[in-house]
Order: structure tokens, then C-alpha cells, then sequence
């Protein structure tokens, strides 16, 4: 057992300190910043921090990217091709520094993680002056300091597992909110790069969870997604003092709080516990995002996954006993070293099984560092893409059969947008079990809810006419 480090509260103090000395030259010169976010739920939580911090520094938010004076990107690592997308839009500001001299170019996220990337980074492009990992974002105003006064930056600090609570943060969702209930990640996929750049897993304290997510509703939040690589692990590390489907009971009955999501739920530590919490806690929503990966027994293994098919046919099977109306979504990876074309017929076979709401699928992609990037028998691009393309056909057909057992379904969406087509005004939003759902209706009705009757299907969404209660 270990304890989690905690930033003292006088370090916090400096770094406040200097973001208020900052601000006093930057909001008079009216600077704004542009944050672009690639990846998961957890990058768009950390930018939120990211853009809190930029606020106190006295930066504005701006959606311009070619007029804003600091210009961020929080990047992702987990497949290959975010890598290059980086490269490329990094790339493309060198005009707009040659342009404006003053402008900050900085990066940040998992990607800066990974050994060597930051310096290199550096010597690639001579413009970009900040860099800095997933661990140090409370030290911003210190690092924004430095290269104001004409100082490169790189603080990637992969040692440090600290969690720090109490920074401010940037929404612009007010109806949802992500909320971190742990950190990185102890699995080791082997085909995945996150635990190598996330560092090890660790819990937040519960206390610190439900204030948070009370803070939330206290601002109009009805709805939070608790946030983990494996929320099914939240606890075994000892510092919380609870596991998962108590902290979904310690947190349910926050005031105010009408829909409690979680991701990603690892199927090796989804225990009864957790389902039985999931059965019986009215605002828990009836939806669980299970990546299985594959479908096969071998490959699993291989993957490191520590489950079997059967296993996870055993979770889908108990959870529809206890919550009928469940939904589940997955990630599916296809193309993975050794996958032969029997074993993606098991992949095909478990999608057709388990009828999956929707699936994320992707073509295996090698990560420098992993174990599986060294195993032989890797898939030529060629088939990765055709496995990968059957798969997406077949998970379509799954999702219309999904969508028709909806028509006449009547319940309550939490509308999150809306498309103008002509005169008419489409609302969306989804069910408490993830389904989307369109239908007619003004846009006074954003961010309330609204019972729906489903009176037709899309091919990935659900088309309904609004109840009058
Ligand atoms: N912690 C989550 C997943 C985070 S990464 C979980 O375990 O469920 C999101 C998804 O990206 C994974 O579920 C996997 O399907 C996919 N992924 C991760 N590494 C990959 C790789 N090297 N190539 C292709 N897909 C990958
Ligand atoms: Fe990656 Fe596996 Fe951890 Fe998910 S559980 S982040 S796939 S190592
Ligand atoms: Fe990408 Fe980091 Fe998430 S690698 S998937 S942004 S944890």
C-alpha cells in the first residue's frame, strides 16, 4: 500500500501568487488563448483544468485559433495516426508565429509523455515554446512565467503521481460534466501505451469526488460521467477506503443530481457488487461501456485482457437479468499480432451475440514500448482494414435491429443540441441508457428534459415526437 502524494497547499499558494502577478499584465493587453483537445474523456476534463488556469493567468477563452496569442494542444498517443495529425498541425503555426512573434505555441497531453517526445518536439519546431505532461498542469502559471520571459519550457515529470484537487476549471457544457474518480492506469494491455504515460493508478478521496460533483449540480450540472480507465478498480489502491459500487451509492444522493454515467468499466472487475449498484441506484444510469476488444479466447490472452469470452458473455447476460433496459457499448480492436481469420470470426460472432448498442472499433496500431508492438505474426494494413470494415457492417445491422426495438418507447431525453433544417428545429439529446434520440421542438428546451415517444429510426439514432406531460 501506498499513500497518494498530495501538492502542499503552500506550492498551490505560489503558483497562485504568480498567476495573479500575471494577470495584471495580461488582462490589460486583452490576451486570449485557443485550446485544440484530441483524445478521451479525461484529456477534455484536463483541458477544462488547462483553460480554468489559463483564466486566472488572465487569458480569455477564444475559439479563434489564427488571432488567440497562446495557442494549445492537448494530444492523445493511444493509436499511431494522432501522432502524424500532431505533426501536421503543429506544422501549420509556423506561419501565424512568423506572423505575430509574440504568440505562444505549447503542447501537452499523454503524448508529451512518452520518452524523448518533448525533445524532440523541441528540435523539430523551433516555434513551439511550452511543453508539459499530464502530471503538472497546477504549475502553468510558473511555466507561462518562464516563456514569457523568452524562456523554452518542458516539464514532462513522468515520476510523479501526485493528484492535485482545488484547481479551477473551464466548462462550457452546463448541463453535464466529467468528473475524475481516479488516475491513470495498472493493466498493461499489451497493446496499449496509456499506463506507460498516465503513470500508475490512483484514487481520488471520495470526499473530494462527491464535493466536487455537488459543487456541480450546485451550478446547474444535472448530469456527470465518472471518469477512470477502469472505474471497476476505483479503491484498490487503498487510499480511498472504498470500492466502486460503494462510491456510485456514496455519491447518488448528492442533491440535484439526476444521471450518474461511468467509463470505462474494465470487464475483469465488473463484480456483482457493481451491478447490483447499478440495479438499484434510481440515477445510475442503465448504461455500461465495456470494451471487449475481441472475441477470442487466444487473442484475449494475448492482449493481457485477464478475461475470457465466456466471462464477459456471463456480465452481459447478468446485467440484462438485473436492469432490463440496459445498453451496452464496446471498443473493439481488429488486426491485433497472431489474429487469424478464425479468431476475428469470434469477434463477428460475439458483435452478432451480444447486440451491442455501438461499437468503437479500430485497426490494431502498433505503440513503441508495448509488448504487443514486438510480437511476430503482425496483420499486414491490407487485412486490418478489411476485418475492419466487415466488422463496421456488421455492427451497423446490429445498431438498426438495436434502434427497432425503440418505436413506441416513451421516456425522458436530456436535450444537448439541436439542427436547424429549414423551418424546422431538430432537438437531440439522449436516454438515461445512451440512446439518441431527434425530435422537433424549440430551442428554449436546451439542457431541460423532455419526454419522447420514438417514432421511427435512423441508422444510428432514434427519431421521436415530444410528450406533453
Ligand atoms: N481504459 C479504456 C480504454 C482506453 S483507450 C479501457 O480499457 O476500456 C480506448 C480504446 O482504444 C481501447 O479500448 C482500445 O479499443 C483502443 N486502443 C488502445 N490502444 C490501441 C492500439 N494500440 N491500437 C488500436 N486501438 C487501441
Ligand atoms: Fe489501456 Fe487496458 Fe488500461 Fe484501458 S485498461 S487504458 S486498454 S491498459
Ligand atoms: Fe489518448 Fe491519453 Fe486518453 S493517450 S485515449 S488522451 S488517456
Amino acid at each position: 500500500m501506498r499513500s497518494n502524494l498530495t501538492i502542499s497547499e503552500q506550492e498551490l499558494n505560489e503558483q497562485r501568487a504568480i498567476a495573479a502577478a500575471l494577470s495584471k499584465e495580461i488582462i490589460p493587453r486583452n490576451l486570449s488563448f485557443y485550446v485544440e483537445t484530441f483524445g478521451c474523456q479525461m484529456n477534455v476534463r484536463d483541458s477544462e483544468t488547462i483553460k480554468g488556469l489559463l483564466n486566472t493567468i488572465g487569458y480569455s477563452e477564444s475559439d479563434q485559433k489564427e488571432t488567440a496569442d497562446l495557442i494549445l494542444f492537448n494530444t492523445c498517443c493511444v493509436r499511431d495516426h494522432a501522432e502524424k495529425r500532431l505533426m501536421g498541425n503543429i506544422g501549420a503555426l509556423k506561419e501565424l508565429k512568423d506572423r505575430n512573434p509574440g504568440l505562444i505555441i505549447g503542447i501537452c497531453g499523454c503524448m508529451m509523455q512518452q520518452e524523448g517526445m518533448a525533445k524532440k518536439l523541441l528540435r523539430r519546431f523551433p516555434h513551439v515554446s511550452l511543453i508539459f505532461g499530464t502530471n503538472v498542469l497546477h504549475r502553468l502559471p510558473e511555466m507561462i512565467r518562464c516563456v514569457m520571459n523568452g524562456e523554452r519550457v518542458a516539464i514532462t515529470d513522468r515520476a510523479n503521481d501526485a493528484i492535485v484537487e482545488h484547481l479551477p476549471r473551464l466548462r462550457d457544457n452546463p448541463r453535464s460534466a466529467f468528473v475524475n474518480i481516479m488516475y491513470g492506469c495498472n493493466n498493461f494491455c499489451s497493446y496499449c501505451i496509456v499506463p506507460y504515460v498516465r503513470g500508475r493508478e490512483r484514487s481520488r478521496r471520495p470526499e473530494d469526488i462527491r464535493k466536487e460533483i455537488a459543487d456541480l449540480t450546485a451550478n446547474g450540472i444535472t448530469e456527470i460521467t465518472l471518469l477512470g480507465q477502469n472505474v471497476n478498480s476505483y479503491g484498490n489502491d487503498d487510499t480511498a477506503g472504498m470500492h466502486f459500487a460503494d462510491l456510485l451509492r456514496y455519491v447518488s444522493d448528492v442533491p440535484g443530481l439526476k444521471r450518474i454515467r461511468f467509463m470505462s468499466s474494465h470487464p475483469k472487475d465488473l463484480n456483482e457488487d457493481v451491478m447490483q449498484a447499478i440495479a438499484e441506484l434510481p440515477n445510475v444510469c442503465h448504461h455500461v461501456h465495456l470494451p471487449v476488444q475481441s472475441g477470442n479466447d487466444e487473442i484475449l490472452r494475448r492482449m493481457n485482457r485477464k478475461y475470457s469470452r465466456e466471462h464477459y458473455l456471463s456480465i452481459i447476460k447478468r446485467l440484462r437479468e438485473l436492469v432490463p433496459d440496459i445498453e451496452f457499448t464496446t471498443d473493439i480492436i481488429v488486426g491485433f499480432p497472431g489474429e487469424t481469420e478464425d479468431a476475428f470470426k469470434d469477434t463477428l460472432s460475439l458483435v452478432e451475440e451480444v447486440g451491442f448498442a455501438a461499437a468503437f472499433t479500430f485497426a490494431y496500431s502498433p505503440r513503441q514500448g508495448t509488448v504487443a508492438a514486438k510480437m511476430e505474426d503482425q496483420i499486414p494494413e491490407q487485412i486490418k482494414k478489411c476485418r475492419l470494415s466487415e466488422l463496421n457492417t456488421l455492427q451497423a445491422r446490429k445498431t438498426i435491429e438495436n434502434n427497432q426495438k425503440y418505436i413506441g418507447h416513451t421516456g425522458e431525453v436530456l436535450v444537448e443540441g439541436y439542427d436547424q433544417r429549414g423551418d424546422e428545429t431538430l432537438l437531440y439529446g439522449k436516454y438515461q441508457n445512451f440512446k439518441m434520440v431527434y425530435f422537433p421542438g424549440s430551442k428554449d428546451l436546451m439542457n431541460r428534459y423532455v419526454t419522447v415517444r420514438v417514432t421511427d429510426i435512423n441508422k444510428n439514432s432514434l427519431i421521436g415526437e415530444k410528450i406533453n406531460a
